[in-house]
């Protein structure tokens, strides 16, 4: 049966007004990523009211740049103007969560992904007509906004509340094991672990030679002894040592093939190892991601970049929204016997999975 509906014209306008707000948004994102990158919500949040002159001069940049930002962050809701003395101040609760004073809750950080996906549009809009892949090499910061980032939401909570997602962990790390980190990029957690836990021994595989080059020189200036990184291609990887604990940080849904990755850990865990995975909190189902705090930007993160690097590597593309339900059917079809899913507070775009041989 054919049902025309009637034209609703409160729905479209409220579409386009919709729309609108949308394109501001996106806006805004780019230059909240440059007020991260320039410093200026930094240099701000130590100033009083100032000029744009003020700012600028504070900051080492160019005032006219600076005064076309601070408009368009006063107008953003995002910045405060003094009506007055036309000064610019950045409210104390706004640089709670755009400083780097405040490393866990620098939600600036973030805003770089939309620039970073952006910058291969060119790219995936060929894949969309050709298929295939856009390989890690095409992005100009990936590695170095995803150090940022996991250095800000692993690291602020590794020792206080991730690893004890895995009861006994740390009385372990702290005797002395071997720990495997899969698809470490630029070796955040690892190198923390590895200082915390000196009696540990650690070590980190990505594909990717400039992340881990990043690893291997902040171990050295942290003159660890008990880590070492591999460039390594995990793709056709087969287990030959064994691991006490495995953990892949945000590392699983982007690979090539991660049902062999996964397979992979499962046989380089020793007998009584844990594996500990954190990956994206969202379903397979689109319907059940209606409510998803984060759903369009994560599904845009997928299409842009984990999808799209898997598929670059002739892989299976699983993509970021591959959904907990998916994640645990993978880990038991790799063998694994038992899997527990932990959410933690500071964390909603993550599921942590504790996992057992
Ligand atoms: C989203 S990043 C996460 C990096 C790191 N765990 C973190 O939290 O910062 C995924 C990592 O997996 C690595 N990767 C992707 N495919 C891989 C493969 N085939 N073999 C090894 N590593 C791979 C990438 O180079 C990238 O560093």
């Amino acid at each position: 049966m054919c049902v025309i509906c009637e034209f609703n014209q409160a729905k479209a306008e409220g579409f386009a007004n919709n729309l609108l707000e949308i394109y501001n948004h996106g806006a805004l994102s780019l230059m909240i990523s440059i007020g991260h990158r320039t410093g200026l919500f930094d240099t701000m949040q130590s100033m009083k009211a100032a000029s744009s002159e003020e700012i600028a001069g504070a900051s080492g940049l160019n005032e006219r740049y600076v005064r076309e930002w601070l408009n368009t962050m006063t107008v953003g809701g995002i910045i405060e103007i003094d009506e007055k003395s036309e000064c610019y101040s950045l409210p104390a609760e706004h640089a709670a969560f755009l400083t780097r004073s405040n490393p866990a809750d620098n939600m600036a950080v973030f805003a770089q992904y939309i620039p970073e996906l952006a910058q291969v549009e060119d790219n995936i809009i060929d894949c969309f007509k050709n298929g295939g892949g856009v390989k890690y090499e095409e992005y100009h910061r990936f590695h170095e906004v995803m150090a940022e980032d996991s250095g800000q939401s692993v690291l602020s909570s590794l020792i206080q509340s991730i690893l004890p997602l895995v009861p006994g962990i740390i009385q372990k790390l702290e005797q002395g094991i071997d720990v495997l980190d899969v698809g470490c990029g630029s070796g955040k957690a690892l190198n923390l672990m590895a200082e915390t836990f000196p009696n540990s021994s650690f070590t980190g595989y990505d594909l990717c030679a400039e992340p881990i080059e990043v690893a291997n020189r902040e171990a050295m200036e942290k003159g660890l002894t008990n880590i070492s990184f591999e460039q390594f291609d995990l793709t056709h990887a087969k287990a030959a040592r064994s691991f006490d604990f495995i953990t892949a940080f945000d590392a699983i849904h982007d690979q090539a093939h991660p049902d062999k990755v996964l397979r992979f850990i499962h046989d380089s865990l020793s007998t009584h190892g844990t594996f500990l995975m954190q990956d994206i909190d969202a379903s397979e189902n689109v319907r059940n991601n209606m409510e998803h705090p984060l759903g369009p930007l994560l599904y845009t993160v997928s299409t842009m970049h984990c999808m799209t690097v898997s598929l670059a590597q002739g892989g299976m593309g699983l993509g970021t929204m591959w959904g907990t339900e998916k994640a645990q059917r993978m880990l038991k079809e790799a063998g694994f016997r038992k899997v527990i899913e932990n959410r933690l507070e500071h964390d909603p775009q993550n599921c942590y999975f504790v996992v057992y041989n």
